[in-house]
């Protein structure tokens, strides 16, 4: 996968004087199927999260509250995108290196998760992600 695979999506807003509404539907507004939802929270200031890939995980990652920095890497070009609207979804295909830091204080991170957890689809090591992507090339 390269970096330009990788993309903010708008996420359909209800605005309303009682308070906005967002909604994502699997497959309809993010191009996969959601397994599974976890999120980041208390996360201390200074903290760095992420520092891996995944062979055929894709994720949606949202700042619901406060915001953060997330930096993603295809094995040949880097993009940082900062997120800080809980209704922008950054879209993570698999097989790109992700790190999430500047984190703001009191900051939500909810990520929706194409595959359920499996260790076995982490790629942990830098350097065996930067092989694995060199392989696919060749
Ligand atoms: P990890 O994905 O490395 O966190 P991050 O990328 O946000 O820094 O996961 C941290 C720990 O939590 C690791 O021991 C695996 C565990 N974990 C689960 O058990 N289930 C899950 O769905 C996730 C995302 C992590």
């Amino acid at each position: 996968m390269s970096i330009k695979d990788c993309k903010i999506i708008d996420i359909p807003k209800i605005t309303d004087p009682r308070g906005n509404l967002s909604v994502i539907e699997g497959s309809v507004h993010i191009p996969f199927d959601i397994k599974r939802v976890y999120y980041l929270y208390d996360v201390p200031g200074g903290s760095e999260r992420g520092g891996h890939a995944h062979i055929e995980l894709q994720q949606l990652i949202i700042a619901i509250s406060g915001s953060f920095d997330v930096i993603l890497k295809d094995g040949f070009e880097t993009e940082k995108f900062h997120l800080n609207r809980s209704y922008y979804g950054l879209y993570v295909p698999n097989m790109i290196w992700r790190e999430l830091n500047n984190f703001s204080s009191g900051s939500v991170c909810l990520v929706f998760a194409s595959t359920f957890y499996d260790e076995a689809d982490y790629i942990r090591d830098y350097r065996q992600f930067l092989r694995k992507v060199g392989e696919s090339k060749e």
